[in-house]
């Protein structure tokens, strides 16, 4: 953010941002099709140095662009998903989630032969400095750093039953996480994304790469979690903190500025009653290359030692589904489970 303000977006980027796409890309073979969605909101430098970087691999790809939709996580054209589905990757590279909340696209997501799913590489909200000054930046070695520092994570959460989340704004929230099958967790988020898989097709990744996230198991999340950065909505870097309180894994009542009144009416406009349950995720971001006070999701979420916690539709468990997931993010966090280990304290991980 600091460098678009500095600096304005101008098209020389190009020559940094072809290269910015070196480690998610590094697999693509030539035939290989790719389906990349955009929207009008995008910055065009972003899927243009995209289509640049899979045509220098030879892999064929074909950009999908809509009217900027109104709400993350609602449905894009069904032109869009039909060609998304003759494709062998997706990539989002919107300005509106398409994360697993987005209705439409959950059939989409189920599909796959013998390779299993389809991949579709979420990074939406993507910007040109994400992804040349960000924690698109990182180094092959930094990245790797990455996989294992969240295989270590996922590893203490797969052999745990119980979380504590607490923050200086005063989140205090309790919630079970047991019920994965085993090494479900480590081998999720420990794992090198963006791989071949033993069939032969790529695997499903997002960029920037960072962060390890479990879903609460519904109905037993209880307590405050405040989001004091920013949230999917209202966009940008919040001046005052949003307390969700939450009781047997409902969010009960929304409290706090201007942001929380935009919060309840998103929520009340877009969501339906599910979108109000946990649900979703808690998730510790990984990446020491995203920078402090941007105010963008995409990155935010990734931020070293940040948490962002999602409400509404969970993807792990596949219990809860809702219209809409809303994140929002907590900068600082400290994360403790079955009482006895602490993950990250106050924003540095401990594991
Ligand atoms: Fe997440």
């Amino acid at each position: 953010m600091t460098f678009t303000e500095r600096y304005g977006s101008p098209h020389t980027r190009m020559i940094d941002l072809v290269q910015a796409w070196d480690i998610p890309f590094e697999q693509i073979k030539a035939g290989d099709k790719f389906c990349v969605l955009t929207d009008t909101g995008m910055d065009p430098l972003v899927w243009e140095s995209a289509m640049a970087a899979l045509k220098l691999r030879g892999a064929e790809a074909l950009l999908c662009m809509w009217p900027r939709l109104k709400y993350h996580n609602d449905s894009p054209p069904e032109m869009a998903i039909e060609a998304a589905r003759a494709s062998d990757v997706v990539i989002a590279l919107t300005t509106t989630a398409l994360n697993s909340g987005t209705p439409a696209l959950r059939s989409l997501r189920a599909q796959g032969g013998g390779t299993g799913k389809k991949p579709i590489w979420l990074m939406e909200e993507m910007t040109a400095e994400i992804l040349t000054q960000g924690g698109g930046s990182v180094s092959k070695d930094e990245f790797l750093e990455i996989c294992q520092r969240q295989s270590r994570i996922g590893e203490i959460l797969d052999r745990s039953k119980h979380i504590r989340v607490t923050s200086s704004f005063g989140s205090d929230l309790t919630a079970q996480i047991d019920g994965y099958p085993a090494n479900a967790l480590r081998d999720r988020w420990g794992r090198v994304p963006f791989q071949r898989n033993s069939s032969g097709g790529l695997g499903g990744g997002t960029w920037p790469w960072g962060e390890v996230h479990v879903e609460p198991v519904p109905g037993t999340a209880n307590g405050t979690l405040v989001w004091d950065t920013t949230a999917h909505h209202p966009a940008g870097l919040w001046r005052e903190p949003v307390t969700l309180t939450i009781k047997d894994g409902r969010v009960m009542d929304i409290d706090g500025g201007v942001e929380a009144n935009e919060v309840r009416w998103y929520l009340e406009t877009y969501g339906d009653e599910n979108s109000y349950l946990c649900g979703g995720e808690i998730a510790l971001g990984t990446n020491q290359r995203c920078p402090p006070y941007t105010g963008q999701l995409r990155s935010e979420k990734k931020r070293y030692g940040a948490m962002h916690f999602g409400i509404g539709h969970g993807a792990d468990r596949g219990i809860v589904k809702s219209k809409l997931r809303c994140e929002g993010v907590i900068s600082r966090v400290t994360i403790v489970v079955d009482d006895s280990t602490v993950i990250c304290d106050n924003g540095r991980i401990l594991v």
